[in-house]
């Protein structure tokens, strides 16, 4: 999807406009999402499963999250996924329909959970029973009547990464299933007298290929509402499945189309509501990755270089794990090409190293590339999602700006850091003033 390509000078493009002339106008490090792509992201989804049915696309704003971006994903018709009071005032902020916004989380603290019950949000996801019955009583003091969810923890395993899977029963998400728990939790929901249960949640993990493992955690939780109607003679109207759908990242990622997910999710719900005869639940799915993912792209500008000779050539950016933690947190792979050179046959492998003060700041290791020279612009594809939402500024590095590119037009959307910024929290006592 998106709108990337090579022009006739040979360097990258990116919304219309020449990626090398972006770094130039913006510097470097820079985000850059494409508007184009972005939207597309959110329409395949949201046309994928409405083609099947009572449905609602939930952006996972945890995946990225700014004001114009929350604002393009109101535009593009679907609700939102916030998982803080941060998450809950950014979507406020870009006046977002606090309706469509539901509100995830294991530990919200009171504090959020008064925020979002002053804001309107749509559905608090509860997680667990202390939540349930803190929100119940936070909600009694407040006089307000709230529409629930309750997170499941189905016990089924995706093949992901150990950190990024949440489906399987030792998670410290939700309420498990196996166990009882969750029967449990539905019955608790139903005795609090201020809360409205509109249906269960489950999360299997994220970066998910196989469609099986949603159509499996899909019957699994369809099951469940079976046992719901036959135990507590509850038919629950909405049945949301999380987001984990995968993308390309690097050779050997084989995503789906969002049309496979749709009918592994839909035809499921549909086969088990009539082998049970239950109504057919509103169903919500939570994309992130798969819409911020592809239409960002990272700008780094090549600086240093160090060969030990016989092992590695090294070259070093100006930016690495405070901009994008994935590769050291994760192992993650990514893909990269230099913006100025996208025409130039490849000449070395060498490995990109980020310019924080740890080994362990590797972008990319073993890489083939045109000649690398200082000052070539390297771009780092499907950077938009989790990279500036898990930035920090480990080292003091001010983040980067993130720009907005749509047919030949860049906006500023996330202002670049500056070194004020970097100290403007800090204090300094009047005793260390002299
Ligand atoms: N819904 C829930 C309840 C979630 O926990 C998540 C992600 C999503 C939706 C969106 O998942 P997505 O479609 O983006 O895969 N920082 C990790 C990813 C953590 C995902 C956490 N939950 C990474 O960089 O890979």
């Amino acid at each position: 999807t998106g709108t990337m390509r090579i022009n006739e000078k040979g360097h990258l493009e990116i919304g219309g406009i020449d990626a090398v002339e972006l770094a130039a106008e913006f510097k470097t490090p820079l985000w850059v999402i494409d508007e184009q792509g972005f939207r597309e992201n959110c329409r395949r989804f949201k046309e994928a499963f409405s083609a099947y049915g009572d449905s609602l696309v939930i952006y996972a704003s945890k995946s990225l999250s700014c004001l114009a971006l929350v604002k393009i994903a109101e535009e593009e018709g679907l609700g939102l996924d916030v998982v803080s009071g941060g998450e809950i005032f950014t979507a406020l902020k870009a006046g977002f329909p606090m309706d469509k916004v539901f509100f995830h989380g294991n530990n919200k603290s009171r504090e959020e959970l008064v925020m979002a019950l002053e804001t309107g949000v749509g559905r608090i996801v509860v997680d667990n029973f202390y939540e349930l019955e803190l929100l119940n009583h936070i909600c009694s003091e407040m006089g307000k009547k709230q529409d629930i969810m309750l997170r499941i923890t189905p016990g089924v395993e995706a093949h992901t990464h150990e950190y990024i899977k949440t489906g399987q029963i030792d998670s410290k998400f939700g309420f498990t299933l196996p166990d009882g728990q969750a029967l449990e939790g539905v019955r608790m929901a139903l005795d609090c007298k201020w809360l409205n249960l509109k249906g269960l949640h489950c999360h299997i993990g994220s970066q998910i290929f196989e469609m099986a493992s949603f159509r499996h955690a899909t019957g699994v939780m369809m099951d469940f509402y079976a046992t719901v109607k036959n135990e507590l003679g509850l038919e629950l109207d909405e049945l949301d499945m999380g987001g984990g759908f995968g993308i390309f990242y690097y050779k050997g990622d084989e995503p789906c189309d969002p049309k496979d997910w749709a009918e592994a999710v839909m035809l499921t719900v549909r086969e088990k509501a009539d082998e049970y005869n239950l109504k057919m639940p509103r169903v919500i799915v939570e994309p992130g990755r798969a819409i911020s993912g592809p239409a960002g792209i990272t700008l780094y500008t090549i600086g240093s270089r160090k060969e030990v000779k016989g092992i590695r050539k090294y070259v070093a950016v100006d930016g690495g794990m405070g901009d994008n933690p994935r590769p050291a947190l994760y192992g993650a792979k990514y893909t990269a090409i230099l913006a100025n050179k996208a025409d130039k046959p490849v000449r070395e492998k060498v490995s990109i190293a980020g310019k924080c003060c740890e080994s362990g700041d590797m972008l990319i290791w073993d890489i083939e590339l045109p000649t690398v020279e200082p000052g070539d612009i390297l771009a780092v594809f499907a950077t938009g999602a989790y990279n500036y939402a898990m930035s920090s500024n480990y080292n003091r590095l001010p983040r980067p700006a993130m720009v907005l590119v749509n047919e030949g037009k860049a906006e500023v959307i996330v202002k670049r850091e500056t070194y004020e910024d970097i100290i403007r929290n800090d204090v300094l006592p009047e005793r260390l003033r002299k």
